[in-house]
């Protein structure tokens, strides 16, 4: 199925073939992404303008962002929370609607809020791209989690199908978007995933999160699963939404992806963090910058080319 949306709010919902078609989108673009190669002109988002409303921290999310829409021909308008009228008590709707107001062509919004960037597609007429919002979802980041995945999969198995691999994702799971949009895309396309870290933060009722061919499998020992894992992801704890839940002090023993972990990991492995690292706490140095495991670059330079996939189907269909 071809990549094509008004909106992209949200993997869960989305079919296989949807999926697979989003991650066809991207692999596409992954040479102009890289800079290895220019997109074919007339570039897509010629004239266009796509405004990035980000009312939560981001390095990655919004820089490649940008990066996409200008190796896609278009212009970016960057605002955040501080800087804007949100400091003045303006809501995040009024906010947009003014901004839509401006003729700008798609909106790309991060939020604390879960729900946020579904409820601004339900009142803008131009299309928005969820950034992530709140606990609910990251989807742009699902995706090229998927794709960063299929890479490894394809150049370490022959193929790049993900029924009968197996993923942990590890830590924060309770106030992760990035977790939710990976297990719903995991799932649906077949693969396993363990949801692992303290009782506080993986609770059991995550077995039914999403639904699909694979399944989602809940614990609090990551030892015992390290040995049948294809791949595993490590989550930061999010100090801005973890308030009052019990993060063990000793979390790096306990659940970080220590140096003496990592080495009863299969070959196999790839090792993914959705950024930004707490190095030394959900994951040694010496893991992170291992490039026989690490694929925590690879993940960010897919983010460009899933952005890319995104906003040319989103902004150019508009
Ligand atoms: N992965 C991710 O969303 O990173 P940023 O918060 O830096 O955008």
């Amino acid at each position: 199925m071809a990549a094509t949306a008004r909106d992209f709010l949200a993997l869960e919902g989305l079919s296989a073939s949807q999926l697979l078609g989003w991650l066809n989108a991207a692999e596409g673009m992954m040479p102009f992404a890289t800079g290895e190669r220019h997109h074919p002109t007339p570039l897509p988002l010629a004239g266009k303008v796509v405004a990035n409303i980000f009312f939560e921290d981001s390095t990655r999310t919004r820089v490649s962002f940008e990066v996409a829409t200008k190796r896609l021909g278009g212009e970016v308008s960057n605002l955040g929370a501080s800087g804007s009228s949100a400091s003045k008590g303006e809501t995040l709707l009024d906010t947009a609607k003014n901004i839509e107001a401006m003729g700008v062509d798609a909106v790309v919004v991060r939020s604390a809020i879960s729900g946020a960037a579904i409820m601004l597609a339900r009142h803008l007429e131009v299309p928005v791209i969820n950034a992530g919002d709140g606990r609910h979802e990251h989807p742009t980041q699902g995706i090229l989690d998927l794709l960063t995945l299929q890479r490894h999969f394809a150049k370490t198995f022959g193929n790049g199908e993900f029924r009968g691999r197996t993923v942990a994702i590890v830590g924060d799971i309770a106030n992760s978007r990035v977790a939710r949009s990976a297990t719903h895309g995991l799932v649906t396309l077949g693969a396993t995933v363990h949801l692992v870290g303290p009782p506080t933060l993986v609770t059991s009722d995550f077995t039914t999160l999403a639904e699909g061919e694979g399944r989602v499998e809940v614990g609090h020992d990551l030892d015992g699963v390290l040995p049948s894992l294809d791949a595993i992801m490590l989550l930061r704890i999010q100090m801005e939404r973890a308030a009052g839940s019990g993060v063990a002090p000793d979390y790096r023993g306990l659940y970080g992806l220590t140096e003496a972990r990592a080495r009863r990991l299969p070959e196999r492995c790839a090792v993914l963090h959705p950024g930004p690292v707490n190095r030394g706490v959900e994951i040694d140095d010496a893991v992170a910058d291992d490039p026989r495991f690490s694929r925590i670059l690879p993940q960010v330079t897919a983010g460009v080319a899933t952005r890319m996939a995104v906003l040319n189907a989103c902004v150019r269909e508009s």
